[in-house]
């Protein structure tokens, strides 16, 4: 329609979907010879795009202010991402009022999206200290103000406080870039596409941070001390810091584990080559602060199946 139409640029309005498939049409009225599958299957490498403007109404994705997007190829259950400078939006629209109807679930799963984006653009090969100050002041915005939201939706002062988080922390990633909940998110949303992109990143978050701790103590320590206080940043915490992220997961009453979702041990081996096979997942693999190989992944999806805690 937009090239029977002559569109000069696009408009997303929504979350990261809506978004992100806006950002993928300015690429294709650029190469309409083009499709969608070979985008998101990296055939080609887009130079060009009709301006985009990104009117967001979530408070987690931060694909308004970032050069990333992401699709799922449904019949493949692949769920790759692309990143080119020229799916920057040339406007985005941040407005908090956007977003006190959300529902409990999309408020809380969002935020947990934005703490996963920092946690990963602290701790990657690329990270650095302009994206590990983003991912300080990310976590502490959303502990501080995502149960605010909870209880009182309309309040605008808790909306505006997670919507500039989930933006400060889509600047930290495009910086510091992303690995392992993200590549492991992506095929669980791939294989069951109702499954919500934050739900399953929570589902993941405390056994990545309990694999990744021993290579990053010290940051982990930092940015998370106002999740999990007391921390020292040393090795050996791992189990600790894990166990609490969950327990403050439990208590926004995210509650899920993988085996909720209907996944078992018998799902361990096909998640693990989706993650290792999905066009894209491969680059964020290697951008983690611990190898990522096939026994590592295997390891993350099982400790994921039920609470750690338990
Ligand atoms: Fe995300």
């Amino acid at each position: 329609m937009g090239l029977q139409n002559g569109a000069q640029a696009v408009i997303g309005i929504g979350g990261g979907s809506p978004i992100d498939t806006a950002k993928s049409v300015a690429i294709l009225l650029e190469y309409p010879e083009k499709t969608a599958e070979e985008l998101y299957e990296g055939l080609f490498t887009p130079e060009k795009a009709k301006p985009i403007i990104a009117i967001n109404t979530t408070h987690g994705t931060g694909t308004e202010v970032d050069r990333f997007a992401v699709a799922s190829i449904l019949e493949k259950e692949y769920k790759p991402s692309i990143a080119y400078d020229c799916i920057y939006p040339l406007y985005a629209i941040d407005d908090p009022q956007l977003m006190v109807t959300l529902p409990k679930g999309q408020t809380v799963f969002t935020s947990i999206d934005a703490v996963n984006h920092v946690t990963e653009a602290a701790t990657t090969l690329a990270a650095s200290p302009y994206s590990i100050l983003l991912a300080k002041e990310t976590i502490r915005l959303i502990a501080r103000y995502l149960p605010q939201a909870v209880a009182h939706p309309d309040d605008l002062t808790a909306r505006y406080y997670l919507l500039y988080a989930s933006a400060i922390a889509g600047i930290s990633f495009d910086n510091g870039m992303l690995h392992f909940t993200h590549a492991l998110e992506h095929p669980l949303s791939a294989v069951k596409p109702d499954l919500a992109h934050g739900l399953g990143l929570a589902m993941l978050l405390p056994a990545v941070v309990k694999h990744i701790y021993i290579a990053k103590p010290e940051v982990l320590a930092d940015i998370y001390e106002p999740i999990v206080p007391g921390l020292k940043g040393v090795p050996g915490e791992a189990e600790k810091i894990a166990a609490g992220i969950e327990k403050w997961l439990f208590n926004l009453g995210v509650t899920e584990k993988l085996e909720d979702m209907g996944f078992t041990e018998n799902d361990v081996e096909k998640l693990t080559k989706l993650a290792l096979e999905t066009p894209s997942l491969g680059l964020l693999l290697s951008m983690a602060p611990i190898k990522a190989d096939e026994k590592t992944i295997a390891s993350i999806y099982r400790d994921s199946l039920k609470p750690i805690s338990r």
